[in-house]
């Protein structure tokens, strides 16, 4: 089955680590050309691309990564990696960047099924089980939402309160007794290691979704994935980015994972903005160290945020303080807003956050008066939670290569954009 257009392109490019300027060059079409090629094949002004191009792409892949791709990619030599083939996703430690581009790619091809323009039902019959003990909204109901998308239902619980560990159940046994009824558990848990925990006493798949203040694979996964979808579009690629990460750097677990994942980029610049209190654990500072990035750390917001590429916002996350931990040194100046924008001397800045962002007074968390532009990418991110986490049940359950030739035209009507203000990047490819 021939792989669809956009999802081909971009992996092509992906893999040979080139922006489109530079990949439309190196397949002598013109750039024009290429972003009409890949686009979404329900927009107005997709083209096909003709088949002497697909061949040629399919050539230089082959030439350039072909006999060496199982060792060695154009990322260079990669360190061994534990995803996917392993059983348990708890942190993203388990990928090397060849991992993390394959499931990238797969991510592309479940774009169709997200959009609901395209179904699939690959899983159908499989069950997961949601188990959340500490708030989500967009975490658990986007695992649901990939699950139902590749034909699966969803068992949810919510909260301690409402489950049995309220009577004193141990984790062991509540891993043991849902294990019985799904085929997949995702696991959030206000405590570190206790996701691991559930996963030590199951043969079923578990995935890390929020660990205390641990880590939090898929959202850096998808946070990373929208980063480069949105690079794409703008002509950069990650290695050589100027990133800023925002806010409550100490506890945020998205933060930690993101680290980790950019770790196996090349040449970063990374901006750690936080006040003192709240700084990135000394050993995720070294660890970005030692894969050669240049790391700055302050805790003034305008002087960070100037040149970069990304400003990656974070929520203060009051529920981990102990006791004796206040917000100062944290105020008015971390708010990411229009100015602070204005202050990074770029035009095309990324904006991102994992969301949820703090909207009440005095949070001053990541502006909404920059709702209606267009460098907020916080949607997308969101959206983009939708393929990526397919893509991990894919691999997971092992219906990856199923997914391409399963498709069908949905049957339903729904809006080209889900939100008010999304026709701000209707290119968006
Ligand atoms: C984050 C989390 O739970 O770690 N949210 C999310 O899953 N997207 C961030 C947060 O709570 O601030």
């Amino acid at each position: 089955m021939i792989q669809a257009q956009q999802a081909f392109l971009r992996d092509a490019m992906r893999r040979l680590n080139l922006t489109r300027e530079a990949f439309a060059e190196r397949i002598g079409s013109r750039k024009r050309a290429l972003d009409a090629w890949l686009l979404p094949d329900e927009s107005a002004e997709f083209r096909a691309m003709p088949e002497v191009v697909r061949r040629f792409v399919a050539e230089i892949l082959s030439r350039e990564l072909g006999a060496s791709m199982s060792t060695q990619s154009v990322h260079g030599a990669a360190p061994q990696a534990d995803w996917p083939g392993t059983v348990h996703l708890l942190s993203v430690s388990q990928f090397n960047r060849d991992a993390v581009e394959a499931l990238f790619a797969l991510a592309d091809v479940m774009q169709p099924i997200a959009r609901r323009r395209k179904v699939t039902r690959v899983l159908e019959g499989a069950v997961l089980g949601n188990l959340f003990f500490e708030a989500s909204t967009r975490t658990r109901v986007s695992f649901g939402a990939a699950f139902c998308r590749l034909g699966g239902a969803v068992c949810d619980t919510t909260g301690f309160t409402f489950s049995s560990m309220a009577k004193g159940e141990s984790i062991y046994d509540t891993s043991r007794v849902i294990s019985g009824y799904v085929d997949v558990l995702v696991v959030r848990h206000p405590e570190q290691g206790a996701v691991a925990e559930f996963a030590r006493a199951t043969h079923i798949p578990v995935i890390n979704g929020g660990d205390g203040p641990g880590e939090h694979p898929t959202q850096a996964l998808l946070d990373l994935y929208t980063l480069q979808r949105e690079f794409s579009r703008i002509g950069k690629l990650v290695d050589g980015a100027h990133i800023a990460l925002v806010g409550d750097l100490k506890y945020g677990r998205t933060v930690h994972s993101l680290v980790k994942l950019l770790a196996l980029y090349r040449g970063l610049k990374i901006s750690l903005i936080a006040p003192p209190a709240l700084a990135l654990p000394a050993e995720l500072v070294a660890l970005a160290a030692s894969a050669g990035h240049v790391i700055e750390q302050t805790s003034a917001l305008r002087e960070g945020v100037r040149g970069a590429d990304v400003v990656y916002a974070t929520r203060i996350q009051k529920e981990r303080f102990g006791t004796d931990e206040t917000l100062d040194g944290h105020g008015a100046d971390f708010e990411v807003n229009p100015a602070v924008l204005a202050a990074t001397g770029k035009p095309d800045t990324v904006v991102m956050h994992p969301l949820p962002r703090d909207s009440r007074p005095g949070s001053f968390d990541l502006s909404v008066d920059l709702n209606t532009d267009a460098r907020l990418a916080i949607f997308r991110q969101t959206d983009n939670g939708v393929p990526v986490r397919m893509a991990l049940f894919a691999q997971m359950l092992g219906v990856d290569a199923l997914v391409q030739r399963s498709m069908r035209d949905a049957t339903w009507r729904s809006p080209a954009q889900v939100g008010v203000d999304d026709a701000l990047l209707a290119d968006e490819a």
